[in-house]
């Protein structure tokens, strides 16, 4: 894994969106997979804009978001396809068709998930996936004790997901208590890991997830086991990690940042 420390949000966003830019040019057919919440947002407003800017051609990327809400029709302002549909895919030339998300109405769940995770084989597997995490320690919906084996699949949300999401639904208590989300294993089969984490709120988990031991019970520390992992954060979010000069010594001096400095 490696870590790399921008000054603020904003700056740990663009280089975000340029290493997904710089992935989508070198390979037109990428397989993008994608996440939600707060800390996508500016992310996909800076790929929007690289998109009218400099013509990135999404035309022919297919993606797969990590994870839906059980019960949440696709137009439902709180589901996560309205998300992506009003945060990027409205305002890049991606082909709708070749968008992915968990069908959190499916009326067979169990069957709906091993039908993504059939899709996701059928493109040949992701190929950079972006994530954030959740102040449980989540990826995706993995909340603790998913097995790093996990497939796609069924999982009951914890509290303190809960409470961090459901400000975002009209009716707080009407947020679903289930969703439907890759597995751990799903996501470590990535063939390369982006990991956006900002904000002072995010400290605590971080570090547990960087720095801490591999435990299931904080689902992001699986990600030590990734052989391509990046994690790109800002000084707050970095605060409490012991690394912290270290991994600022290898923006600086590693020829692989040289082009993002
Ligand atoms: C959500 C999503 C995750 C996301 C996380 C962080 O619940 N399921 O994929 O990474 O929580 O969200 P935020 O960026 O709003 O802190």
């Amino acid at each position: 894994m490696e870590v790399i420390i921008r000054p603020d949000k904003e700056k740990a966003t663009k280089l975000v969106a340029k290493i997904i830019a710089k992935a989508v040019r070198e390979k037109p057919t990428l397989v993008l997979g994608l996440a939600t919440g707060n800390t996508m947002e500016p992310l996909y407003a800076e790929l929007a804009e690289i998109h009218k800017r400099e013509k990135l051609d999404f035309s022919l990327c297919r993606t797969f978001n990590l994870d839906e809400y059980v019960g949440l029709k696709a137009g439902h302002r709180n589901s996560y396809r309205h998300y992506m549909n009003e945060h990027l895919f409205k305002y890049i030339n991606i082909d709708i068709r070749n968008t992915h998300l968990p069908s959190g109405t499916a009326r067979d769940l169990d069957r709906e998930c091993e039908k993504y995770e059939q899709t996701i084989k059928e493109c040949g597997g992701i190929d950079l996936q972006l994530l954030g995490i959740g102040r449980s320690g989540h990826i995706g919906f993995n909340e603790p004790l998913s097995a790093f084996f996990s497939r796609t699949r069924v999982k009951a949300l914890t509290p303190t997901t809960i409470a961090q999401n459901s400000p975002l639904f009209d009716k707080p208590e009407d947020m679903p208590k289930r969703a439907i989300t890759m597995g751990v294993g799903t996501i470590l089969e990535a063939k390369r890991v982006i990991t956006l984490v900002v904000g002072s709120s995010k400290a605590e988990i971080l570090a547990k997830s960087v720095e801490g031991p591999v435990t299931s019970m904080v689902s992001a520390s699986a990600l030590q086991l990734h052989p391509k992992c990046v994690v790109i954060t800002d000084e707050k979010a970095s605060s409490n990690l012991q690394g912290r000069d270290y991994y600022r010594w290898i923006f600086e001096n590693e020829p692989e940042w040289e082009e993002y400095r």
